[in-house]
């Protein structure tokens, strides 16, 4: 079946009604709607609209369809009729006379009343109307009708009545046409009843199947929802392997799991060389774009006048910088530290800035300016006569003073400042390092609410009841519980923090999950074991062991074949320097066979000399090595040589190198990095480490000949053993110290944290989305990749 002109005209027009209809309602739904309201509301907005839309097209589709189909029906009927009563009418038509119109009249008559026809009469050729129905409309006239020699069928509007008029020849025309008009109430009526019916259909099968979708949705987000807090309760516990729950994930969510897990599996993957690159790559793939920001009171490289003029580089002796300086460098940004050098203030620009290293810059150094009050309260003050004593349980008493305490608040408060100027986004990676800072990130903290800050405590945590020593024990516990990450060289200390923050502050500390909630703020505390890095850069350019080894023996006097022992170190109490020197005294005399074959060399760097337990300390030791040189040198032998001064890395190296052993005797110390360096100093795989149980190190170093720095027999019994170990049991320990050291290097350390914290950053943009800021997450991990 066809469409006739004017089913089409209807069908366009009603078409292009709906699709103009639904497009403005689309315009300013976008316009208007979606800006202001939920998602959930546009998109139900949306529906409703072009499901109208739809429903309104379709039902105008159908009904012209209907009508145009009973139209064709209606002309057929006439068509049949008038065929069957042709012959009658033509021979009517050609007469005449008044009776024969009469008749033909009734015979129209007849025909109009069964068979769904309006009207009926005949267009003479002249164009009169002739014996038409009484329900011929009057004014139809048939100049208006189109008549041919064929059938014809047009539409005609009169009197605003749309009228469907046909012309049927009559003899080829001769005779005149039939014209009928044709009633069209039975298709108009029938089209609206096709209408009533789609309509019906479609708003019963819309509410059933909407119906049956909001079942659907409700059990999907029932799920979703359960799944999602399992997730978030897996991601608490460290535990996200859950693939039941995942599958009813949304993409999103899936998409940053699947990256949370990729980060933990890198984090727990045992096997990954830690590089500076492999550092490199896992901050590009975990925290592209992230600005690193550290903070630290020891500057890498210090700037002095020297005498005659000229300035030089000094690189301090400190395990702090020797562990961070190749981290930044191998991700760049920006140190902030305390400028100490007599000509740091020479050498930086207008921002007190200089790019180090000095032969190859890679990041920026800030410096700070202190002034001589500051740096005596807060330095030496608060940080090296109370805290450091109060850590390290060394038997010096930790000093408490008011002022001291004042100085400390407010260089915390001048490096913080500076962090937050140096920042160059909102959520930058703060990494502060030790003691002297505990109070700074609480302090970023408030300024930046949205850094990552990971503090590292690189001296020992005692237990809660010495920290209860401390006046200002609250204030420090709330400052680093500002923290994102709070970072201890052990489990042990993690467990002593944790102690004293459950002694002396309201908190919830969560051990599974290892962690304390200060003020709605969680703070993860873990152990993140310091190291070097691997090969040393100290180590480049190093003449082989037995070159070294001559070298050491001419600079220092010792005969050809005198056996050597060393200790390295800054002159520090906590180092047990004046301990190891009586376990020499104790080694000879139970042991002399090595009278005069043996000598230990102590090197030690001079300082925070202002404190008086530090002047006390190295008086003490100068006076011992002369006692026991007295009671058992030679004028041609001393068993113990003081080197007191600074010592830079390839002089330190050299001394390893041609060393039978080392002694790290610390009486208590976070880790202890010189235990590292030795061992990686010794690329011939022989040499002995004896080394303190109280030294964070011995937990890893366990092939170290493990010693009771208390106790001068032990240590002297270690050095006896060190000395006589055969040469494949030297070999065998050091290989896998070696190992240790190589695998478990500074750049795992450092990339430990940093993905802890990509982490975190990570679960943050997990609980945003669970907080039903579905849309956000996107843009939040693409704002954390940068
Ligand atoms: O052990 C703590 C620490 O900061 C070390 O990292 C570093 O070896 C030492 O103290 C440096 O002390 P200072 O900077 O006071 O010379």
């Amino acid at each position: 079946m066809t469409l006739s002109n004017n089913g089409w005209n209807a069908a366009k027009s009603s078409a292009q009604l709906a699709v103009t209809s639904l497009w403005r309602g689309l315009a300013f739904v976008r316009d208007q709607v979606l800006a202001r309201v939920p998602r959930p509301a546009v998109f139900i907005a949306l529906g409703a609209i072009a499901g109208a839309g739809v429903l309104l097209t379709v039902s105008s589709l159908v009904g012209v369809a209907v009508e145009t189909w009973s139209r064709g029906d209606v002309q057929l009927r006439a068509r049949i009729v008038l065929l069957s009563a042709k012959g009658q009418i033509e021979e009517l038509a050609r007469d005449p006379s008044p009776e024969a119109a009469a008749e033909l009249q009734a015979l129209f008559a007849r025909l109009i009343t069964d068979e769904r026809l309006q009207a009926v009469g005949i267009c003479e050729p002249d164009g009169r109307m002739r014996a038409p129905t009484s329900t011929m409309p009057s004014r139809l006239l048939c100049a208006s009708i189109r008549r041919g020699k064929a059938e014809t069928t047009m539409p005609i509007r009169i009197d605003s009545q749309d009228l469907l008029v046909s012309a049927f020849p009559l003899a080829d025309g001769v005779l005149g046409h039939v014209v009928i008009v044709h009633d069209l109430t039975y298709a108009k009526a029938r089209s609206d009843k096709a209408r009533v019916y789609i309509l019906v259909a479609t708003v019963v099968a819309a509410l059933l199947v909407s119906g049956a979708v909001a079942v659907a949705m409700l059990v999907l987000v029932r799920n979703w929802r359960t799944a999602l807090r399992t997730t978030l309760e897996d991601l608490r516990a460290g535990r996200v392997d859950a693939p039941h729950t995942e599958a009813a994930l949304p993409a999103e969510l899936r998409e940053a799991l699947d990256q949370y897990d990729l980060v933990r599996r890198t984090i727990d993957g045992v096997h990954i060389d830690w590089t500076p690159e492999t550092l490199q790559r896992a901050l590009g793939a975990e925290l592209p774009g992230a600005e690193v920001l550290v903070v630290s009171n020891r500057e890498p490289y210090i700037h002095n006048h020297i005498e005659g003029g000229g300035i030089n580089v000094q690189i301090p002796a400190s395990g702090l910088v020797s562990a961070i300086e190749p981290v930044i460098r191998a991700c760049g940004g920006t140190w902030i530290a305390h400028g100490s050098g007599s000509a740091d203030r020479d050498t930086v620009d207008a921002a007190d800035r200089i790019a180090v290293p000095p032969d190859a810059p890679s990041y920026a150094l800030r410096r700070i300016w202190l002034t001589e009050e500051q740096q005596d309260g807060y330095y030496y003050g608060f940080s090296n006569e109370g805290m450091w004593p109060l850590c390290h349980i060394a038997f010096v008493r930790p000093a408490f003073r008011e002022s001291d305490w004042r100085y400390y608040r407010e260089v915390n408060e001048m490096f913080a400042d500076a962090v937050v100027r140096e920042a160059k986004t909102r959520d930058p990676i703060v990494l502060v390092q030790d003691y002297h800072f505990a109070l700074l990130p609480r302090m970023v903290r408030k300024r930046l609410p949205k850094a990552t800050i990971v503090t590292f405590w690189h001296i020992p945590w005692p237990n809660a009841e010495t920290f209860g020593i401390c006046p200002w024990k609250e204030e420090i516990i709330d400052g680093l519980l500002g923290s994102s990450i709070l970072g201890f060289h052990t489990d042990f200390h993690c467990n002593n923090f944790f102690e004293t923050v459950d002694r002396f502050v309201e908190s919830r500390i969560d051990r599974e999950r290892r962690s304390a909630t200060l003020g709605g703020h969680e703070t993860l505390v873990r152990p993140y074991p310091i190291s070097i890095e691997w090969p040393p850069s100290a180590l480049a350019g190093q003449k082989p062991v037995p070159a070294c080894g001559a070298a050491v023996r001419s600079r220092f006097g010792l005969g050809e074949g005198v056996r050597i022992g060393v200790g390295i170190e800054r002159f520090d109490y906590t180092k047990g320097i004046v301990d190891r020197m009586h376990a020499v005294d104790a080694l000879l005399q139970n042991h002399p066979e090595w009278l005069g074959r043996f000598t230990f060399i102590q090197a030690a760097a001079p300082t925070r000399s202002k404190i008086a337990s530090y002047r006390a300390l190295q008086d003490e030791a100068v006076a011992l090595a002369d006692e026991i040189n007295a009671r058992h040198g030679t004028p041609d032998w001393r068993p113990i040589v003081l080197s007191i001064r600074h010592h830079d890395p390839a002089e330190v190296f050299e001394l390893f190198r041609a060393a039978d052993f080392c002694v790290v005797s610390s009486l208590h110390d976070g880790m202890n990095l010189v235990a590292k360096e030795f061992v990686a100093a010794r690329d011939d795989e022989r040499g002995v480490l004896v080394l303190s149980t109280f030294a964070g190190a011995s937990r890893e170093l366990v092939e170290g000949l493990i010693v009771n720095p208390y106790y001068a027999y032990d240590m002297a019994d270690a050095m006896n053993r060190a000395l006589t170990m055969p040469v494949a049991e030297q070999e065998a320990r050091m290989r896998q110290m070696r190992a240790l050291v190589r695998t478990r290097n500074v750049y795992r350390w450092a990339g430990q944290m940093l993905l802890d914290a990509a982490q975190l950053r990570r679960r943050e943009a997990i609980e945003t989305l669970a907080a039903g800021n579905l849309a956000a997450l996107p843009r939040l991990l693409r704002r954390r990749m940068g």
